[in-house]
């Protein structure tokens, strides 16, 4: 069977070559990957590259980036505005700074929605109410009447992936979506995202400088180093046989906390 997403990409900035070199990843059909790497390593630059969003940061990619089959970087500019956001869509880090404080919730899911559907404008209320129910918000009128500023960041981050997933897509990449929640929120989040994913069959590139969180949601892990996949595999086997002394001590670190139950997948508590 293809794999929704198969991609090998190297990235070079003006000021930096090499910041992904020969980066191989595959995702299935409704499976998450985890991608995990001390900051610096190129997890964002891969997120960026995957979406072809780098121009703005005057990145260049080499290779190809295989969506069901389709390479992305072959397309025309127009043609991958139609898949991103729609087939391909993003999360990112700092809630509050993602949504527009001048604007209530619900005109910029509007906007998002008339993004793709220009057609049915007018069916934004009834898609969005749908959303929040699928996220745990309260999917009520007066909630899209707020403005970020009215939001908890869990909130903030729980809007931001209704957006996300406003147009039902295939792939989801969540840029250290958690990073910015204290540990209740997180664990939340994480659990919402793995419902999600089983409900809508929806795949995910799930990408943290944080292994436990990483190692609680994915079936499949990749380790980046300097650009470069160190390690990929099983979550579980990667866990009882590491390859390289990097998986290894990273391992350790997690594993000096004798709570962790390594062997299963781990749910981060609130004490972590
Ligand atoms: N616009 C840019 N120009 C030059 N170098 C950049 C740019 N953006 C990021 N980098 C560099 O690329 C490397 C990877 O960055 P990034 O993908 O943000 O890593 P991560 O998300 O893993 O922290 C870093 O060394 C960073 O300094
Ligand atoms: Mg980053």
């Amino acid at each position: 069977m293809t794999p929704l997403l198969k991609t090998r990409i190297s990235v070079d900035y003006p000021n930096k070559a090499g910041v992904l070199r020969d980066v191989e990843l595959e995702i299935g059909e409704g499976e998450i990957l985890g991608l995990v790497g001390e900051s610096g390593s190129g997890k964002s630059t891969i997120a960026l590259a995957l979406l072809r969003l780098l121009d703005h940061k005057g990145g260049s990619i080499k290779g190809e980036v295989l969506f069901d089959g389709q390479d992305l970087l072959k397309l025309k500019s127009r043609e991958m505005r139609r898949i991103r956001g729609r087939e391909i869509a993003l999360v990112l880090q700092s809630p509050l700074a993602s949504l527009n404080p001048a604007l209530r919730i619900g005109t910029q899911l509007a906007e998002a929605w008339r993004a793709h559907n220009p057609g049915a404008a007018k069916k934004w209320k009834e898609r969005a109410l749908e959303v929040f129910d699928l996220v745990s918000l309260p999917a009520e009128e007066g909630f899209l009447d707020r403005h970020a500023r009215q939001l908890s960041v869990g909130q903030a981050q729980r809007v931001l992936i209704a957006m996300a997933i406003l147009h039902k897509p295939r792939l989801l990449i969540a840029d250290e979506p958690t990073s910015a929640l204290d540990a209740i929120t997180q664990s939340e989040i994480l659990e919402l995202f793995r419902n999600l994913s089983r409900q809508l069959n929806m795949a995910m590139l799930f990408i943290s400088h944080d292994l436990l969180s990483v190692a609680s949601l994915c079936s499949r892990i990749a380790i980046l180093r300097n650009g470069r996949v160190i390690e990929s595999g099983f979550t579980e086997q990667m866990f009882r046989d590491p390859r390289t002394d990097d998986t290894r001590a990273l391992l350790q670190a997690v594993m000096r906390n004798p709570f962790v139950d390594v062997a299963q997948p781990v749910t981060r508590g609130a004490d972590s």
